[in-house]
Protein backbone atom coordinates (compact mmCIF):
# COMPACT_ATOMS: atom_id res chain seq x y z
CA UNK A 1 0.00 0.00 0.00
CA UNK A 2 1.66 3.12 -0.98
CA UNK A 3 1.35 6.16 1.12
CA UNK A 4 2.23 9.65 -0.19
CA UNK A 5 3.01 13.22 1.41
CA UNK A 6 3.52 16.42 -0.36
CA UNK A 7 3.45 20.22 0.41
CA UNK A 8 3.27 23.78 -0.59
CA UNK A 9 4.58 26.46 1.59
CA UNK A 10 2.39 29.55 1.60
CA UNK A 11 5.20 32.09 1.18
CA UNK A 12 3.36 33.53 -2.26
CA UNK A 13 0.48 33.28 -4.53
CA UNK A 14 0.50 29.63 -6.26
CA UNK A 15 1.26 29.67 -9.35
CA UNK A 16 1.30 27.87 -12.78
CA UNK A 17 4.46 26.09 -11.62
CA UNK A 18 3.26 25.12 -8.44
CA UNK A 19 -0.36 23.50 -10.63
CA UNK A 20 1.76 22.00 -13.27
CA UNK A 21 4.69 20.53 -11.15
CA UNK A 22 2.63 18.95 -8.42
CA UNK A 23 -0.72 20.07 -7.83
CA UNK A 24 -2.17 18.98 -10.40
CA UNK A 25 -0.66 15.30 -10.22
CA UNK A 26 -1.77 15.35 -6.72
CA UNK A 27 -5.17 15.72 -8.08
CA UNK A 28 -5.09 13.10 -10.66
CA UNK A 29 -2.99 10.46 -9.77
CA UNK A 30 -1.84 10.74 -6.28
CA UNK A 31 -4.88 11.37 -4.47
CA UNK A 32 -5.97 7.79 -5.36
CA UNK A 33 -3.45 6.18 -4.01
CA UNK A 34 -3.86 4.55 -0.46
CA UNK A 35 -3.50 7.41 2.15
CA UNK A 36 -2.19 10.52 0.59
CA UNK A 37 -1.44 13.65 2.57
CA UNK A 38 -1.46 17.14 1.40
CA UNK A 39 -0.02 19.85 3.84
CA UNK A 40 0.12 23.92 3.65
CA UNK A 41 3.65 23.82 4.96
CA UNK A 42 3.16 26.87 7.17
CA UNK A 43 6.10 26.49 9.80
CA UNK A 44 8.37 26.81 6.24
CA UNK A 45 6.77 30.15 5.14
CA UNK A 46 8.50 31.60 8.51
CA UNK A 47 11.65 30.34 7.65
CA UNK A 48 12.18 34.40 5.71
CA UNK A 49 11.37 38.01 6.76
CA UNK A 50 7.05 37.54 7.02
CA UNK A 51 4.45 39.35 7.24
CA UNK A 52 2.05 37.44 10.07
CA UNK A 53 -1.11 38.17 8.46
CA UNK A 54 0.10 37.25 5.05
CA UNK A 55 1.24 33.70 5.85
CA UNK A 56 -2.73 33.26 7.42
CA UNK A 57 -4.34 34.70 4.75
CA UNK A 58 -1.67 32.37 2.19
CA UNK A 59 -2.47 29.74 4.15
CA UNK A 60 -6.00 29.54 4.09
CA UNK A 61 -6.15 30.55 0.01
CA UNK A 62 -3.58 27.94 -0.29
CA UNK A 63 -5.81 25.28 1.44
CA UNK A 64 -8.75 26.67 -0.78
CA UNK A 65 -7.13 26.53 -4.04
CA UNK A 66 -5.61 22.44 -2.86
CA UNK A 67 -9.51 21.81 -3.19
CA UNK A 68 -10.16 23.62 -5.74
CA UNK A 69 -7.68 22.50 -8.06
CA UNK A 70 -9.34 18.80 -7.30
CA UNK A 71 -8.19 17.32 -4.07
CA UNK A 72 -11.26 15.51 -2.77
CA UNK A 73 -11.48 15.13 1.17
CA UNK A 74 -13.01 11.84 1.26
CA UNK A 75 -10.01 10.67 -0.56
CA UNK A 76 -6.75 12.23 0.81
CA UNK A 77 -6.16 14.30 3.71
CA UNK A 78 -5.91 17.88 3.21
CA UNK A 79 -4.30 19.83 5.80
CA UNK A 80 -2.26 22.69 7.69
CA UNK A 81 1.35 21.64 9.33
CA UNK A 82 1.42 23.42 12.24
CA UNK A 83 -2.10 21.89 13.17
CA UNK A 84 0.20 18.99 14.12
CA UNK A 85 2.71 19.04 16.58
CA UNK A 86 4.14 15.39 15.33
CA UNK A 87 6.08 17.81 12.34
CA UNK A 88 8.27 20.21 15.13
CA UNK A 89 8.84 17.34 16.95
CA UNK A 90 10.19 14.83 15.03
CA UNK A 91 12.45 17.85 13.21
CA UNK A 92 14.46 18.22 16.52
CA UNK A 93 15.26 14.37 16.18
CA UNK A 94 16.37 14.39 12.66
CA UNK A 95 18.44 17.78 13.52
CA UNK A 96 20.10 15.00 15.88
CA UNK A 97 20.92 12.95 12.82
CA UNK A 98 22.08 15.47 10.09
CA UNK A 99 25.18 17.60 10.23
CA UNK A 100 26.00 21.24 9.44
CA UNK A 101 27.83 20.53 6.46
CA UNK A 102 24.87 18.32 4.87
CA UNK A 103 22.47 21.32 5.46
CA UNK A 104 25.20 24.18 3.92
CA UNK A 105 25.46 22.28 0.91
CA UNK A 106 21.63 22.59 0.24
CA UNK A 107 21.20 24.73 -3.15
CA UNK A 108 18.27 26.30 -1.92
CA UNK A 109 19.52 27.59 1.60
CA UNK A 110 22.64 28.69 -0.95
CA UNK A 111 20.86 30.36 -2.87
CA UNK A 112 18.15 32.12 -0.77
CA UNK A 113 20.83 33.21 2.10
CA UNK A 114 22.66 34.99 -0.71
CA UNK A 115 19.45 36.86 -1.47
CA UNK A 116 18.61 37.73 2.10
CA UNK A 117 22.21 38.97 2.69
CA UNK A 118 22.16 40.91 -0.82
CA UNK A 119 18.91 42.47 0.76
CA UNK A 120 21.25 43.12 3.64
CA UNK A 121 18.84 41.18 5.75
CA UNK A 122 20.17 37.99 8.10
CA UNK A 123 19.80 34.95 7.21
CA UNK A 124 16.91 33.13 10.16
CA UNK A 125 18.30 29.81 11.61
CA UNK A 126 15.29 28.20 10.30
CA UNK A 127 16.57 28.69 7.01
CA UNK A 128 19.43 26.42 7.27
CA UNK A 129 17.19 24.01 9.16
CA UNK A 130 14.32 24.29 6.59
CA UNK A 131 15.16 20.87 5.20
CA UNK A 132 15.67 18.66 8.23
CA UNK A 133 11.53 20.19 9.21
CA UNK A 134 10.75 19.00 5.86
CA UNK A 135 11.79 15.62 6.01
CA UNK A 136 10.34 15.36 9.29
CA UNK A 137 7.18 16.34 7.15
CA UNK A 138 7.56 13.00 5.06
CA UNK A 139 9.26 10.88 7.52
CA UNK A 140 6.82 11.13 10.38
CA UNK A 141 4.00 9.96 8.06
CA UNK A 142 6.00 6.82 6.30
CA UNK A 143 5.54 8.27 3.53
CA UNK A 144 7.00 6.17 0.15
CA UNK A 145 6.47 9.03 -2.58
CA UNK A 146 6.84 12.27 -2.34
CA UNK A 147 5.16 14.07 -5.66
CA UNK A 148 7.18 16.85 -6.21
CA UNK A 149 8.76 19.18 -8.92
CA UNK A 150 12.39 18.82 -9.85
CA UNK A 151 13.46 21.89 -7.40
CA UNK A 152 12.69 19.64 -4.30
CA UNK A 153 14.77 16.90 -5.05
CA UNK A 154 17.62 17.47 -3.10
CA UNK A 155 15.30 18.30 -0.06
CA UNK A 156 14.25 14.43 -0.22
CA UNK A 157 16.99 12.87 -1.16
CA UNK A 158 18.15 14.23 2.30
CA UNK A 159 15.06 13.10 4.10
CA UNK A 160 16.05 9.66 2.27
CA UNK A 161 19.45 9.91 4.07
CA UNK A 162 18.41 10.77 7.40
CA UNK A 163 15.66 7.94 7.39
CA UNK A 164 18.58 5.39 6.77
CA UNK A 165 20.70 6.78 8.99
CA UNK A 166 18.82 7.02 11.79
CA UNK A 167 17.44 3.25 11.07
CA UNK A 168 20.69 2.07 10.91
CA UNK A 169 21.76 4.10 14.37
CA UNK A 170 18.56 3.20 16.20
CA UNK A 171 16.79 0.75 14.70
CA UNK A 172 14.50 0.38 12.31
CA UNK A 173 12.20 3.65 12.71
CA UNK A 174 11.34 5.30 9.30
CA UNK A 175 10.12 4.43 5.89
CA UNK A 176 12.73 5.27 2.87
CA UNK A 177 11.18 7.65 0.74
CA UNK A 178 11.17 8.77 -2.76
CA UNK A 179 10.55 11.48 -4.94
CA UNK A 180 8.14 11.22 -8.21
CA UNK A 181 8.21 13.74 -10.83
CA UNK A 182 5.59 14.62 -13.76
CA UNK A 183 6.16 13.46 -17.46
CA UNK A 184 6.71 17.43 -18.12
CA UNK A 185 6.77 20.65 -16.28
CA UNK A 186 8.83 19.47 -13.71
CA UNK A 187 10.12 22.51 -13.74
CA UNK A 188 8.37 25.47 -15.40
CA UNK A 189 10.20 28.71 -16.23
CA UNK A 190 9.91 31.84 -15.44
CA UNK A 191 8.60 33.98 -18.75
CA UNK A 192 10.39 37.08 -18.31
CA UNK A 193 13.93 35.12 -17.39
CA UNK A 194 13.49 31.32 -18.76
CA UNK A 195 17.05 30.75 -17.24
CA UNK A 196 14.83 31.02 -13.54
CA UNK A 197 12.44 28.68 -11.87
CA UNK A 198 8.52 30.57 -11.72
CA UNK A 199 8.60 30.50 -8.21
CA UNK A 200 5.70 32.27 -6.03
CA UNK A 201 8.18 33.98 -4.12
CA UNK A 202 9.74 36.14 -6.46
CA UNK A 203 9.18 39.89 -7.49
CA UNK A 204 9.43 39.40 -11.00
CA UNK A 205 5.32 39.68 -11.57
CA UNK A 206 5.11 39.48 -15.32
CA UNK A 207 6.93 36.63 -15.84
CA UNK A 208 4.80 34.89 -13.18
CA UNK A 209 1.23 33.34 -14.26
CA UNK A 210 -0.24 32.86 -10.92
CA UNK A 211 -3.40 30.15 -10.62
CA UNK A 212 -6.10 33.08 -9.61
CA UNK A 213 -4.84 35.90 -12.30
CA UNK A 214 -7.58 36.71 -14.75
CA UNK A 215 -7.64 35.18 -18.47
CA UNK A 216 -6.66 38.74 -19.82
CA UNK A 217 -3.82 38.60 -17.52
CA UNK A 218 -2.57 35.12 -18.61
CA UNK A 219 -2.89 36.09 -22.20
CA UNK A 220 -1.09 39.01 -21.27
CA UNK A 221 2.01 37.23 -19.63
CA UNK A 222 2.25 34.63 -21.80
CA UNK A 223 1.67 36.70 -25.07
CA UNK A 224 4.38 38.56 -23.67
CA UNK A 225 6.78 35.70 -22.84
CA UNK A 226 11.06 36.06 -23.50
CA UNK A 227 11.53 34.13 -26.80
CA UNK A 228 15.25 33.06 -28.12
CA UNK A 229 16.69 34.86 -30.45
CA UNK A 230 16.43 32.69 -33.32
CA UNK A 231 13.51 31.89 -35.75
CA UNK A 232 12.67 28.22 -35.30
CA UNK A 233 10.69 26.45 -33.14
CA UNK A 234 12.76 24.23 -31.11
CA UNK A 235 12.59 22.27 -28.67
CA UNK A 236 16.14 22.71 -26.90
CA UNK A 237 15.99 23.68 -23.15
CA UNK A 238 19.91 24.96 -23.79
CA UNK A 239 20.18 26.89 -27.15
CA UNK A 240 16.17 28.21 -26.62
CA UNK A 241 15.21 28.36 -23.18
CA UNK A 242 12.33 30.61 -23.99
CA UNK A 243 11.08 28.54 -26.63
CA UNK A 244 11.61 24.88 -24.51
CA UNK A 245 9.35 26.61 -21.90
CA UNK A 246 6.37 27.54 -23.89
CA UNK A 247 6.64 24.14 -25.32
CA UNK A 248 6.53 22.42 -21.98
CA UNK A 249 3.83 24.24 -20.72
CA UNK A 250 1.95 24.10 -23.63
CA UNK A 251 2.20 19.67 -23.50
CA UNK A 252 1.33 20.29 -19.96
CA UNK A 253 -1.80 22.07 -20.45
CA UNK A 254 -2.93 20.06 -23.62
CA UNK A 255 -1.43 16.87 -22.78
CA UNK A 256 1.18 16.82 -25.59
CA UNK A 257 5.02 16.02 -25.93
CA UNK A 258 7.22 19.21 -26.28
CA UNK A 259 9.56 17.70 -29.04
CA UNK A 260 6.37 16.69 -31.10
CA UNK A 261 4.73 20.19 -30.72
CA UNK A 262 7.85 22.08 -31.70
CA UNK A 263 7.45 20.54 -35.35
CA UNK A 264 3.72 22.44 -35.73
CA UNK A 265 4.37 25.72 -35.20
CA UNK A 266 6.61 28.28 -37.49
CA UNK A 267 6.51 31.36 -35.67
CA UNK A 268 6.84 31.65 -31.87
CA UNK A 269 3.87 34.17 -32.18
CA UNK A 270 1.82 31.44 -32.72
CA UNK A 271 3.26 29.14 -30.07
CA UNK A 272 2.53 31.76 -28.12
CA UNK A 273 -0.90 32.42 -28.68
CA UNK A 274 -2.12 29.12 -28.40
CA UNK A 275 0.34 28.09 -25.04
CA UNK A 276 -1.88 31.03 -23.40
CA UNK A 277 -5.39 30.11 -24.24
CA UNK A 278 -4.30 26.60 -23.06
CA UNK A 279 -2.94 27.94 -19.71
CA UNK A 280 -6.33 30.12 -19.75
CA UNK A 281 -8.73 26.30 -20.47
CA UNK A 282 -6.42 24.61 -17.66
CA UNK A 283 -6.85 27.31 -14.50
CA UNK A 284 -10.39 27.61 -16.08
CA UNK A 285 -12.12 24.85 -13.63
CA UNK A 286 -9.83 25.44 -11.08
CA UNK A 287 -10.50 29.45 -10.73
CA UNK A 288 -14.31 28.63 -10.76
CA UNK A 289 -14.29 26.35 -8.20
CA UNK A 290 -12.17 28.79 -6.32
CA UNK A 291 -14.87 31.15 -6.25
CA UNK A 292 -17.37 28.48 -4.83
CA UNK A 293 -15.26 27.54 -1.88
CA UNK A 294 -14.69 31.05 -1.12
CA UNK A 295 -18.36 31.40 -0.63
CA UNK A 296 -18.10 28.46 1.82
CA UNK A 297 -14.99 29.05 4.16
CA UNK A 298 -16.79 26.73 6.90
CA UNK A 299 -16.18 23.87 4.39
CA UNK A 300 -12.75 24.71 3.88
CA UNK A 301 -12.15 24.76 7.96
CA UNK A 302 -14.09 21.73 8.34
CA UNK A 303 -11.48 19.61 6.06
CA UNK A 304 -8.58 21.09 8.32
CA UNK A 305 -10.18 20.77 11.00
CA UNK A 306 -10.82 17.21 9.77
CA UNK A 307 -7.56 16.70 7.81
CA UNK A 308 -5.14 17.97 10.89
CA UNK A 309 -7.55 14.82 13.26
CA UNK A 310 -6.39 12.54 10.63
CA UNK A 311 -3.13 13.39 10.59
CA UNK A 312 -2.27 13.54 13.58
CA UNK A 313 -3.27 9.99 14.49
CA UNK A 314 -0.97 9.00 11.34
CA UNK A 315 1.94 10.66 12.69
CA UNK A 316 2.18 10.25 16.22
CA UNK A 317 2.88 6.51 16.11
CA UNK A 318 5.76 6.83 14.08
CA UNK A 319 7.01 9.93 16.03
CA UNK A 320 6.46 8.45 19.39
CA UNK A 321 8.77 5.29 18.19
CA UNK A 322 11.44 7.40 17.02
CA UNK A 323 11.12 9.37 20.62
CA UNK A 324 11.61 5.95 22.39
CA UNK A 325 14.03 4.80 19.91
CA UNK A 326 16.26 7.77 20.29
CA UNK A 327 16.97 7.13 23.91
CA UNK A 328 13.80 9.25 25.75
CA UNK A 329 12.44 8.26 28.41
CA UNK A 330 8.89 7.35 27.82
CA UNK A 331 6.37 10.00 30.11
CA UNK A 332 4.24 7.55 32.77
P1 LIG B 1 6.94 24.98 -2.84
O1 LIG B 1 5.89 25.57 -1.97
O2 LIG B 1 8.03 25.87 -3.32
O3 LIG B 1 6.28 24.32 -4.10
C1 LIG B 1 5.21 23.39 -4.01
C2 LIG B 1 5.37 22.34 -5.10
O4 LIG B 1 5.38 22.98 -6.37
C3 LIG B 1 6.55 22.59 -7.10
N1 LIG B 1 7.01 23.73 -7.89
C4 LIG B 1 7.27 23.67 -9.21
N2 LIG B 1 7.21 22.67 -10.10
C5 LIG B 1 7.53 22.96 -11.38
N3 LIG B 1 7.92 24.20 -11.79
C6 LIG B 1 7.99 25.23 -10.93
N4 LIG B 1 8.35 26.43 -11.36
C7 LIG B 1 7.66 24.99 -9.57
N5 LIG B 1 7.62 25.79 -8.46
C8 LIG B 1 7.23 24.99 -7.45
C9 LIG B 1 7.57 22.24 -6.03
O5 LIG B 1 8.58 21.38 -6.54
C10 LIG B 1 6.70 21.58 -4.99
O6 LIG B 1 6.48 20.23 -5.31
N6 LIG B 1 9.92 22.63 0.39
C11 LIG B 1 8.69 22.53 -0.37
C12 LIG B 1 7.46 22.34 0.49
C13 LIG B 1 7.52 21.18 1.41
C14 LIG B 1 7.36 19.82 1.05
C15 LIG B 1 7.45 19.10 2.28
C16 LIG B 1 7.15 19.15 -0.17
C17 LIG B 1 7.72 21.23 2.75
N7 LIG B 1 7.66 19.99 3.26
C18 LIG B 1 7.36 17.70 2.29
C19 LIG B 1 7.05 17.76 -0.14
C20 LIG B 1 7.16 17.07 1.07
C21 LIG B 1 8.50 23.81 -1.14
O7 LIG B 1 9.06 24.82 -0.83
O8 LIG B 1 7.57 23.71 -2.14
Amino acid sequence: MTRVFSGVKPTGHLTLGNYLGAMRRWADVDQHKADALFCIVDLHALTVDHDPARVRRLSRQGATLLLASGLDPELCTVFVQSHVDEHARLSYLLECVATDGEMRRMIQYKEKAAREQARGGSVRLSLLTYPVLMAADILAYGADEVPVGDDQTQHVELARDLAVRFNQRYGHTFVVPRATHPAVATRVMNLQEPLSKMGKSDDSGPGIVYLLDEPDVVRKKVLRAVTDSGREVAYDREAQPGVANLLEILAACTGGNPSDLSGVYETYGSLKKDTAEAVVEVLRPVQERHKELCADPGYVEGVLRDGAERARAMARPTVDAAYRAIGLLPAV
